[in-house]
């Protein structure tokens, strides 16, 4: 579905990513683990059009994305939450979600927020069906119309997951989604992904966290220093000594 061919990304002298090759498989949550500093966050950067690349290509379904401006790759499918990632505190939850949504202007987004209520057009209508819905499925439709900055962190974290998933993405990129998360609100997140792809999502997981990554992803590529040292299953993955050396040197 998405395919990965030595891409590189170069920062001045230093490579963030190095000839990194690799394929995403329509249906299968993907993990992408490695250190701190490994690349994992340049890679999405790169995937999602944010940053040029140094070499190489990226194709989704054949077709190829190198090049195309961040709004079209989302729009073409590929949607991503950010490490973090912040959500606007002056608008509700339920906003936004629906901001999530490139297909609309500036303009388009001025109007359904500050339009009169019974003016809504169709597409707008359909929208907040749609944001609605999502909201539900992270379990936070009972907080659509709280103000975003009243959330607390794992609250942020459910909405921007769901900001992204609106309308059905073919690709999911979710950065670090369990960070500052406490063990329940992890498993929840664990839960929600596979909620996601049960949907006809793609998830692609990027975490540091090896544990969490394990329970969860079904097929694994670890980086250390912006460079692919091995994938596989979980099971292939936790046994390899260059994945163990490469954790060890990060402790
Ligand atoms: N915009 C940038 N300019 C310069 N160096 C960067 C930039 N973004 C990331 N880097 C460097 O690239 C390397 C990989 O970073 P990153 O992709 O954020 O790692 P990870 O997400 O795996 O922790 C790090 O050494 C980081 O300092
Ligand atoms: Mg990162």
């Amino acid at each position: 579905m998405l395919s990965i061919q030595d891409v590189s990304k170069h920062f001045g002298g230093l490579k963030a990513l190095d000839k990194v090759s690799f394929t995403i498989e329509e249906g299968r949550i993907h993990g992408i683990i490695g250190p701190n500093g490994s690349g994992k966050t340049t890679l999405f950067n790169c995937i999602t059009g944010l940053l040029p690349l140094t070499g190489g290509k990226i194709f989704l379904d054949g077709e190829e994305l190198s090049g195309l401006k961040p709004s079209i790759i989302a729009n073409k499918g590929i949607r991503r939450t950010f490490q973090a990632g912040k959500l606007v505190p002056s608008l509700t939850v339920l906003e936004n979600v629906m901001s999530g949504v490139y297909d609309f202007s500036r303009k388009d987004i001025a109007d359904t927020f500050f339009r009169l209520p019974f003016k809504h057009s169709k597409k707008e209508n359909e929208l907040r069906k749609q944001s609605l819905e999502i909201l539900k499925m992270v379990d936070m439709d009972k907080a659509a119309d709280r103000w975003a900055s009243d959330l607390v962190w794992a609250e942020r974290q459910f909405v921007q997951i769901a900001r992204a998933a609106v309308y059905t993405p073919k690709i999911l990129l979710l950065d670090e989604p369990a960070s500052g998360m406490g063990p329940v609100e992890t498993e929840q997140v664990g839960f929600l992904i596979k909620k996601m792809r049960d949907r006809g999502i793609t998830p692609v997981v990027v975490s540091h966290d090896m544990k969490m990554l394990m329970n969860i992803a079904e097929w694994v590529t670890v980086l250390n220093f912006g460079a692919k040292i091995c994938e596989g299953t979980p099971e292939t993955i936790q046994k390899d000594p260059r994945v163990l050396e490469a954790y060890l040197g990060d402790e």
